[in-house]
């Protein structure tokens, strides 16, 4: 048995995926340590709750310093084997980062490298694309390095934009498709020997 830990700053509809595919055996030899909270009163801890499963919140009064080795302690109490970056809007110290290489990974609703890095989140990706004129759009699941939204890209899934597309339909079905992809991923990487 593998132990993830998920991070998540918003909804958590990503996170509510990884755990329903735990339930229904999509991914394999997996139990969700716990779940770090970018901040109070979000969703994804709501969800957390329901499912039984442990929640640590960052403090966002800490100085810089201090809210990482508030993370990392976090990280070091459930002895992760996996990090999943579902929604988390913060970039994650480098130090951290080195400590477990290619042992995090994130989702962005976007083809990366195309609208990521640091001003490309949420509904903000989307808009762009669609100011942009673009034919498709999709997710990525990717390592996380030193740098934002850059690491090693793991797999993508494409989403063609119709033409009456707003950033909320557009949103809408990439969102669809991140909830299959992410687990996917996460099942392989756990266990990468099966089929
Ligand atoms: C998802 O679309 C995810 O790809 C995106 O935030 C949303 C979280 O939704 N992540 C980023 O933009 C990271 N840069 P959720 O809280 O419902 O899972």
């Amino acid at each position: 048995m593998k132990n993830i830990v998920v991070m998540a700053s918003g909804s958590g509809s990503n996170f509510q995926a990884i755990i329903d595919a735990i339930q229904s055996g999509r991914i394999k030899q997996a139990n969700i340590a716990g779940l770090v909270a970018g901040k109070a009163g979000i969703r994804a801890a709501e969800r957390a709750q329901s499912a039984g499963i442990p929640v640590k919140t960052m403090d966002p009064s800490l100085p810089h310093k201090k809210s990482e080795n508030q993370l990392e302690e976090y990280l070091e109490s459930w002895e992760p084997d996996l990090i999943i970056l579902a929604g988390f809007m913060k970039k994650i110290p480098d130090k951290i980062v080195r400590k477990y290489h290619n042992r995090i990974i994130n989702i962005h609703p976007s083809l990366l490298p195309k609208y990521g890095g640091k001003g490309f989140y949420g509904s903000r990706v989307h808009s762009a694309v669609l100011e942009a004129g673009d034919p498709e759009s999709g997710c990525t699941v990717h390592f996380v390095n030193e740098q934002y939204d850059r690491g090693d890209i793991i797999s993508q899934v494409r989403v063609p934009v119709k033409p009456d597309d707003t950033a909320e339909t557009l949103s809408k079905r990439v969102l669809e498709k991140e909830h299959q992809l992410l687990p996917e991923v996460i099942n392989q990487l756990l266990n990468p020997n099966s089929n």
